[in-house]
């Protein structure tokens, strides 16, 4: 091969590198994008009702993400103050997700149970009612502010474009589903638990009339927080990890891709080796190797001519 032209050259020697580095990229990410079991399904887990979505939506806008994350971590002193560790599948449906780094309240992947509604109401509008001490700013206008869904299957269809499995029948009834959830012990209230098991429908503003306010979206939002996985029955082990699933896909994937690696390594070692020692190249590579003397032998010989 023409090394001078890699040599010479520095923008082609660049192009050169990246292309061979990009070679173990590629190994390494592009089984990614066909491996179904890279993800991990845990039982439980449904897409957020349009209430909570709304609710979602509030928690965004409001940037609670700024002071609350909503992950826990596998540490022992997080685990034993906020309860189980989070899953990468409790958060599959979030867009953005929440996980958050900044603590300057407490996480909240765990909160849910640990509050009535009226809790939770009186403390979005003025936290040091109840909590002297704490530093959070009130939200005192989401009572009064009626939640503005309009386009909440707007909202829902975009979800279902990047991957939340919204059915069209929760799609056609988002709107109804919204009101259900603030109108507890209807007939549409039974209908959208069907479709969304665990919800909690209640007045969670406390105020009466099934017109939802951004704080009863919210405090419904905070009340399916860490809900959906049944975590005294969870087992880390398995099935729900790669490692117990029976995915024949992922196996044989693998196995596949370790053996190619293996036999190109091995063919590659076996071609720098027969290279280096095929009868043609074996003459050029002792020509340079003499070179070396040779020249020495003759900066020598300059010498002793002077
Ligand atoms: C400036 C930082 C800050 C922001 C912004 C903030 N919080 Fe808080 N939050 C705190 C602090 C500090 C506490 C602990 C004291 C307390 O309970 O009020 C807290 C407590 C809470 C709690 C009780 C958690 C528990 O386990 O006791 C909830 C629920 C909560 N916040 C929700 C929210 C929501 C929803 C928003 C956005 C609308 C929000 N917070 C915005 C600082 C903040």
């Amino acid at each position: 091969m023409q090394h001078e032209i890699f040599e010479k050259n520095s923008l082609i020697l660049l192009i050169g590198i990246l292309l061979v580095v990009s070679v173990g990229g590629i190994v390494q990410i592009a089984p990614l994008f066909w491996v179904e079991s890279t993800i991990e399904t845990v039982k439980g887990m449904r897409p957020y009702t349009p209430l909570e979505q709304a609710g979602r939506d509030i928690y965004v806008r409001e940037g609670c993400y700024g002071c609350h994350s909503q992950m826990v971590r596998t540490l022992r002193d997080e685990v034993e103050r906020y309860g189980h560790y989070s899953l990468a599948a409790e958060s599959m449906y979030d867009h953005p997700f929440q996980w958050g780094s900044k603590r300057t309240g407490p996480d909240l992947a765990r909160v849910v149970g640990k509050y009535s509604d009226q809790w939770h109401a009186e403390h979005m509008i003025n936290p040091r009612s109840l909590v002297p001490e704490s530093i959070m700013p009130g939200y005192p206008w989401l009572k009064e502010s009626k939640l503005d869904a309009e386009d909440i299957v707007a909202r829902l269809k975009t979800l279902k474009l990047v991957g939340v499995p919204y059915s069209n029948e929760m799609i056609d009834k988002a709107k109804q589903d919204l009101t259900a959830q603030v109108t507890p012990d209807s007939r549409p209230a039974r209908d959208m638990l069907r479709r969304y098991p665990k919800a909690k429908v209640g007045k969670f503003d406390g105020k009466p009339g099934n017109e939802p306010s951004e704080l009863d979206a919210l405090i419904a939002y905070l009340q399916v927080l860490g809900t959906l996985v049944d975590f005294p029955t969870f087992d880390a082990s398995g099935p729900n990890l790669r490692c117990g699933a029976k995915s024949m896909t992922y196996d044989s994937i693998a196995t596949l891709s370790q053996v190619i690696s293996l036999l190109m390594f091995v063919a590659m070692f076996l071609a720098v080796v027969v290279y280096a020692l095929w009868p043609s190249n074996k003459s050029r590579f002792e020509a340079a190797q003499r070179r070396a003397l040779d020249l020495k032998a003759q900066g020598l010989a300059d010498r002793g001519r002077r």
